[in-house]
């Protein structure tokens, strides 16, 4: 079995000091083979923003796969918005935009879908899609995993742009592969299985959601999903509800 645990949009500049270090001691505790980090690490793509997301991401001792936000995209600054949208991210945080990880079980791939000129809205390229399969290839008894930003589909009560553009290509590419789970932020917003979004983790901007990360349990045969929220009585992340999947012929299913 391997256990990976999945934050989002930590958004330093608003994040609230008062979880971040109990989020690091939760995770070290946890003991995760994997953490994997779905983008806004920042608020407004500032350094010191970057250095505080650098501070939390050192302070935990396991894999990582880190992928950037929109959040991470300088805002104002035009030039650098459209020449040097990135520069940033990979001095404070990883070169490495699309980082891999795979063991003797699970793959997972980090897509960057964050870009100068899509608003909040994020895309997936043709060349993305293939660098995908490509990855992915060879490996038919792993889970495979696709950690991005912006999540293929939309939470249920939202209305309005696709998140990702092209996704419903994109989903055709992942469905042949096939991905066994998505895993996005963004929204802020915690929805439906086996496409997992993550609320904000220790971010101010939960938009009347607590704070909550996944920890998710992952076997060949079966997946479970546990968020955990925030209880400030308790000053921790308890688990709050679990979803079960079994891997079935036809894919995987709520068990
Ligand atoms: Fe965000
Ligand atoms: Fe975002």
């Amino acid at each position: 079995m391997r256990v990976l645990i999945h934050l989002s949009d930590l958004h330093f500049g608003r994040a609230d000091p008062a979880i971040v270090q109990p989020l690091i001691d939760f995770i070290r505790t946890t003991k995760p083979n994997l953490v994997a980090v779905s983008g806004d690490l920042t608020q407004r793509a500032r350094s010191q923003q970057f250095l505080e997301a650098r501070k939390f991401l050192e302070a935990i001792p396991f894999p990582k796969i880190v992928v950037p936000g929109n959040h991470d995209v300088p805002l104002r600054n035009l030039f650098a918005r459209l020449f040097r949208k990135f520069d940033r991210f990979r001095r404070y945080i990883s070169d490495d935009l699309e980082p891999f990880y795979a063991d003797d079980e699970i793959a997972v791939a980090g897509v960057n879908t964050a870009r100068a000129l899509t608003g909040k809205n994020g895309r997936i390229s043709r060349q993305q899609l293939e660098k995908l399969r490509t990855r992915f290839a060879n490996m038919p008894s792993h889970v495979k995993i696709v950690v991005t930003h912006h999540p293929f589909d939309l939470p249920p009560g939202v209305v309005g742009d696709r998140v990702v553009l092209r996704a419903e290509s994109a989903m055709k590419t992942l469905a042949q592969i096939p991905v066994d789970m998505l895993l996005a932020g963004h929204f802020h917003d915690n929805f439906s299985a086996l496409i997992v979004a993550s609320g904000t983790a220790i971010s101010t901007r939960g938009r009347g959601q607590p704070n909550s990360l996944n920890v998710i349990d992952i076997e060949a045969l079966n997946i479970s999903i546990t968020q955990h929220r925030w209880d400030p009585n308790r000053a921790g992340f308890e688990p709050f509800s679990t979803e079960r999947f079994v891997r079935m012929a036809n894919g995987w299913t709520p068990a």
